[in-house]
């Protein structure tokens, strides 16, 4: 069964993205689609395929509220304050806010602009107003809930100071009844409560598509990187296309990755040893026997693996290849076989006028390797564990119209690899284009647990046309008048009320 994918609009779809993402002229309520379902069969043509997005089958992105929504409580409704710091990563973080949201929603909280742990990981001082637009966010949720720059001041005894915020630690992945039991109490008890840290806070999977689509409204449209940081990625975008398509690879073979992972034995003594190193200092302690690790798809994908895979697919040297990446562990050695393959490589130096260090590095690099990721048309992460940047942008592809992904599995390619390095190289290629090609490129398919949901939101933020399926049906057009209208009744009941 050969799909059809789309031939004409896929094109001018990126363009419109770009200009949306830019711009801001976000369509919130009713985004481009284009969708595919089923598998592919090998044949040469399909490599010219991949660069296309799909038929979609009447499915299309759409995170509006498809029910009663009410308007968010205002200042005295409100049952406290919500503050959070947001922890980890650039992605990790981003999750965090779209976290936070919710549950200030689920809570009728208003909620203070989140913190972002800014030294955790990078050595670097952003914070959200340095890295998000500020009002855009507060602007794309004023019908979700009431969003405060910084926590208010009180007057008590004729002195003026900060709201005290009461400080929770909540469970990993803490169920909605925590939040509405627990966190209420404290929350109403002290007027204000801090969460902290804030990362995997709040269960993934949630039984109300409500909010649901809320996460969506956060993650998809309501965070948008500043305009410097907009401006770079476009810009970096625009000059890898000027001459066709490109993909971007997020290459995970970095020192914190591969201590991590434990995939030690194809590295000098000298580096096994700050491997080593840094994985007493970072991880639990553990044994780990490299051929097990590889088997069981453990190690991140080296660069040559990556070229490998490529070459076997049907990509040839002429491709245009953006890498997103920090410090390549173990430097040129392990990049050079990679060159070799595939020698239009580029990354976020590109454009590296004026101030380049200002936008490519700490979290504001982190946003622009995500933004042209995000655009590239097809995006390949080499490993796909606990790597959050990787799998919000599954996530966040597969709303902007089911762009092509390619995800190698690690553990079915593992023996194949090893054949080769053992010296069987017949059939080689063969063998991997057989696993590669079936596999999904961004198709919309149900979430299976352990499937995240930031990096699989189908089908709560998706709505099919001629649905079969009630749940399904696309929100009508004028849902946004309707949000506006009970916005603004609510404004009206309190003014004619005081
Ligand atoms: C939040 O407000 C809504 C009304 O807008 C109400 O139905 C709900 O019970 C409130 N929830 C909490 C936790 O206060
Ligand atoms: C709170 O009071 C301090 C001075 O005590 C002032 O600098 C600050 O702007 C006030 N913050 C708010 C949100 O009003
Ligand atoms: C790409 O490969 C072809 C042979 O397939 C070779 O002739 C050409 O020089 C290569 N180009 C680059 C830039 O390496
Ligand atoms: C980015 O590309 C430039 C120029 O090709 C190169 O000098 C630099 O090492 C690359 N940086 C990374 C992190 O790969
Ligand atoms: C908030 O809404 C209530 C009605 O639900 C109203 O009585 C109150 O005056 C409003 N407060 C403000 C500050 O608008």
């Amino acid at each position: 069964m050969l799909l059809r994918r789309h031939r004409g609009p896929a094109r001018l779809w990126v363009a419109v993205a770009v200009a949306a993402l830019v711009t801001g002229a976000i369509l919130l309520w009713s985004s481009s689609c284009i969708g595919l379902l089923g598998t592919y069969r090998v044949q040469d043509s399909v490599v010219n395929e991949l660069w296309r997005t799909a038929d979609s089958d009447g499915w299309r992105a759409s995170s509006a509220p498809r029910t009663y929504w009410p308007p968010p409580p205002n200042e005295s409704e409100s049952n406290g304050y919500l503050r959070v710091r947001c922890n980890g990563g650039l992605t990790q973080q981003r999750s965090a806010i779209c976290n936070a949201v919710v549950v200030a929603r689920i809570m009728n909280a208003t909620l203070v602009l989140p913190e972002l742990d800014t030294n955790s990981f990078w050595d670097d001082e952003s914070g959200f107003v340095d890295i998000y637009d500020v009002r855009h966010f507060i602007k794309t949720l004023k019908y979700d809930i009431r969003i405060v720059m910084s926590i208010p001041n009180i007057t008590a005894q004729g002195k003026t100071k900060k709201l005290r915020a009461y400080k929770i630690d909540p469970p990993r992945d803490a169920p909605v009844t925590w939040y509405r039991t627990t966190a209420l109490e404290k929350i109403r008890k002290y007027g204000a409560i801090y969460l902290t840290p804030f990362s995997h806070r709040l269960a993934e999977e949630i039984d109300d598509p409500e909010l649901q689509r809320l996460r969506c409204r956060v993650n998809y449209h309501a965070l948008r990187f500043k305009a410097n940081i907009m401006k770079t990625s476009s810009d970096i975008a625009n000059k890898l296309r000027s001459e066709g398509h490109f993909m971007s690879i997020h290459l995970r073979f970095e020192l914190d990755m591969l201590a991590y992972a434990g995939c030690f034995d194809i590295f000098t003594p000298k580096e096994q040893e700050i491997l080593i190193k840094y994985r007493k200092e970072h991880f639990p302690e553990k044994t780990f026997v490299y051929r097990e690790r590889r088997l069981i798809g453990k190690c991140p994908l080296t660069p040559e693996e990556v070229g490998l895979i490529l070459r076997a697919m049907g990509f040839d040297n002429t491709t245009k290849i953006y890498l997103a990446s920090g410090k390549i562990f173990g430097g040129k050695r392990f990049m050079k076989p990679f060159k070799a393959m595939f020698p239009r490589l580029e990354n976020h130096s590109l454009v590296g006028t004026g101030k380049p260090e200002e936008n490519t590095r700490g979290l504001a690099g982190s946003a622009v390797d995500y933004m042209v990721c995000l655009l590239s048309d097809i995006f390949i992460p080499t490993y796909d564990g606990p790597s959050n940047f990787a799998n919000n942008l599954m996530g966040h592809r597969l709303y902007y119209g089911f762009q092509t992904t390619i995800t190698p599995n690690r553990k079915t390619l593992a023996p194949i690899f090893m054949d080769r390095e053992e010296g069987h190289v017949s059939g080689f290629e063969k063998r991997v284009r057989q696993v590669m090609f079936n596999t999904q490129f961004g198709a919309p398919h149900k979430r299976i647990h352990p499937e995240s949901f930031y990096t699989n939101s189908w089908p709560e933020c998706f709505c099919q046309t001629k649905a079969r399926n009630h749940a399904d049906d696309c929100p009508p057009d004028n849902v946004n008048d309707v949000l506006e209208s009970q916005f603004q009744n609510k404004r009206k009941i309190y003014r004619s009320g005081s």
